[in-house]
């Protein structure tokens, strides 16, 4: 047997060296190394177990938990070698706490396998990001909640096709990205829930020969329950492709916004101003200010959607149980960790800083129509069906776009011309504040609801 094979700690059953591109093709020690403290993590307590059960002697387990306790602190020092031959994070820390304690060491692997070992790191890895995650979640609400205090009566046209519909609070506005980042938190806390399971325990696929105690190691390293089936327990990325449809659920919000502030910052809308800490220059033209954070959070959503598509496939028709396949679980996984962070990082602080220009959205408010809604409202509450109520506004639209007019100032004879049944009153009852105070039902753009709706979700009901 030739030495390079023995190196390996499988070489056992191998007589020619691995070529040397395939180690570096099949090695993912370059990217699953992230996992180095979830994997020693798992590891001690796989050890305490080991030793209570008298399934290794206890002598060994305290050399292996200060083995790996250096280990942990090498690597954090920066201090630890990598290797590709030694293919993973697992194997890296394996073999280097068997040069270190040697006996002892080579004990810490009974009754288990990579398999297990792995499905362990990343959902011990997963479940603390979530936490994190949920916390960036929380930074950008209190964002959103904070504009949303600060220009509690500012009014801004609302869209329907990008087309003016009816004025609304700007407040109302943020508020609904408040209600779609509360359910992405929503979907986060359900993914902890589902992936806070132990998998460790189902060995290579079939379980293990040792009399090992699980809901030991559960209890040592906080799960509440374990996994019910050792084949499912290696062969399991649901929690990974959960996590990543609530991502592209998340970007895709995050993208929405992205493009309401790239087009209110447009100089033909002008509703905000992002800080100049925000956006860049251009190299050639002088008058620029790029809107580059929210553009570039757009683009990333691309590739969240990418890292899931990429293990929705990797997925897609692997018998069971482990398939080295799977390793390709990392990368898009830790991508998308990253740039959900990333993203919402950014977005809590740009959001906090943006300013918010309040006579250019009102003065916006106060064209295309807006409030013709509110005259056929108006009509129904004097009697008339609502159908013909439209059909009454829809002909003073048109006969207003004919005469350069805006509703509000039609005379009091051009209103009755279209219908007797309009008084004095009118006018009063197509504002700005009249058509945003008059939707006051839950859900609805009124002042006070919005600043209920404020107080409900600041006292996290
Ligand atoms: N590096 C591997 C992965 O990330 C660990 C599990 C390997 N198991 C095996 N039997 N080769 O999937």
């Amino acid at each position: 047997m030739s030495k390079e094979c023995t190196d390996k700690l499988w070489g056992g059953r191998f007589s020619q060296p691995t070529d040397k591109f395939v180690e570096e093709f099949t090695a993912s020690i370059d990217f699953d190394k992230r996992l180095y403290h979830q994997d020693i993590r798992g590891s001690i307590a796989h050890a305490r177990m080991l030793g209570k059960q008298g399934i290794i002697p206890l002598a060994d387990v305290e050399k292996i938990v200060h083995g790996l306790q250096e280990i942990l602190d090498q690597i954090e020092a920066g201090k630890f070698d990598f290797s590709v031959s030694l293919e993973d994070i697992h194997m890296n820390i394996e073999a280097r706490l068997s040069a270190k304690i040697g006996e002892a060491g080579k004990r810490l692997h009974t009754g288990r396998s990579r398999n297990d070992q792995v499905a362990l790191d990343i959902r011990l890895y997963l479940r603390d990001e979530l936490v994190e995650i949920s916390a960036y979640l929380d930074l950008l609400i209190d964002s959103l909640l904070s504009q949303a205090e600060k220009n509690l009566d500012v009014i801004m046209p609302g869209y329907t096709h990008l087309q003016t519909a009816q004025p609304i609070l700007f407040a109302h506005h943020m508020l609904a990205y408040v209600e779609m980042f509360k359910r992405d938190k929503g979907r986060m806390e359900d993914c902890l829930r589902r992936m806070n399971v132990l998998p460790l325990g189902a060995g290579a696929l079939a379980g293990t020969t040792f009399p090992i105690d699980r809901e030991h190691v559960a209890e040592l390293l906080d799960f509440p329950e374990v996994t019910r089936n050792s084949l499912d327990s290696v062969s399991d990325r649901d929690f990974a492709l959960e996590f990543m449809s609530a991502s592209s659920i998340l970007m895709m919000h995050l993208s929405r916004f992205s493009e309401e502030l790239i087009l209110w910052s447009t100089s033909e809308f002008k509703f905000v101003d992002l800080s100049d800490s925000f956006c860049t220059g251009s190299s050639i033209m002088p008058q620029k200010k790029n809107p580059d954070v929210p553009e570039l959070v757009r683009g990333k959503t691309g590739r969240v959607y990418g890292n899931l598509m990429a293990l929705l496939t990797v997925m897609k028709s692997l018998p069971l149980a482990y398939n080295k396949d799977m390793q390709e679980d990392k990368e898009p996984l830790f991508d998308t960790i990253d740039t959900v962070k990333g993203s919402l990082k950014i977005f809590a602080d740009m959001i906090r800083e943006m300013k918010v220009n309040a006579a250019t959205m009102r003065q916006a408010a106060a064209k295309g129509f807006s409030t013709a809604t509110d005259v056929a409202d108006y009509l129904v509450r004097k009697g008339m069906p609502f159908r013909d109520a439209h059909e009454v506004v829809g002909k003073s639209v048109a006969y207003c776009l004919s005469r350069g007019k805006d509703l509000p100032e039609l005379t009091m004879e051009e209103w009755q011309g279209f219908s007797d049944k309009i008084d004095a009153d009118i006018y009063d009852a197509i504002t700005l504040e009249a058509s945003v105070n008059a939707r006051r039902a839950t859900g609805g753009t009124a002042l006070e609801r919005v600043k209920a709706e404020i107080e409900r979700v600041k006292s996290g009901r």
